[in-house]
């Protein structure tokens, strides 16, 4: 019967939505600062499940025409959230439950390693507005636009500061 097989999927669409608006709600408004990092170590621990022995490995440096590449994906796909500076202050922003994060804090930057921000461009975040790209991105240009990221974070040394 189709009909309830309808019932059934609606009543389960239902029940992701209903969790995953919790879920937003429980680390952005009111959580403070404790259960947004609560947040981040879930996925943190989610991450090094996923990328095992990989989760540190070190990725090859930005060329110049990568960082070209990345910035004009970035400008078209991310700022809207991320805000043109990376600082996740995009005209979006107002809109979303859990806010984006700052790439150019150097601190917070740090929190995820080279290769599980590059997951997370590649896979989103369960539960927030931060969606997979896999679907419209390739593997290098998910890369460029992560190296491109990757520079915006203040830095005053070298390039070894940044992994
Ligand atoms: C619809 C809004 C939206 C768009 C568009 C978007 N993001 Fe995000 N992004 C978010 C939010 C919100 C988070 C924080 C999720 C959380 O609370 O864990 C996030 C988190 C991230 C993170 C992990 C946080 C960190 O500290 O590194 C990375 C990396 C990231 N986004 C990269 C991108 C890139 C690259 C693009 C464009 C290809 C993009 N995002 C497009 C909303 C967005």
């Amino acid at each position: 019967m189709i009909s309830k097989k309808w019932k059934l999927s609606v009543v389960m669409l239902m029940g992701i939505l209903i969790l995953s608006t919790a879920y937003a709600d429980g680390n952005g408004k009111h959580a403070g600062h404790g259960g947004h990092m609560d947040h981040m170590m879930k996925v943190q621990n989610m991450l090094k499940k996923e990328l095992g022995g990989s989760y540190n490995a070190s990725i090859k440096k930005a060329t110049p025409k990568e960082l070209i590449q990345g910035k004009e994906i970035y400008q078209k796909q991310c700022a809207a959230c991320h805000g043109l500076q990376g600082k996740g202050d995009g005209p979006l922003v107002s809109a979303l439950p859990s806010k984006p994060a700052d790439f150019t804090d150097p601190i917070h930057s740090k929190f995820y390693s080279d290769r599980a921000r590059i997951y997370i461009i590649k896979k989103g975040i369960p539960g927030t507005a931060m969606a997979g790209m896999e679907k419209t991105l390739g593997n290098k240009e998910i890369r460029s636009v992560y190296l491109y990221i990757k520079s915006l974070r203040k830095c005053s040394g070298s390039e070894e500061d940044h992994n």
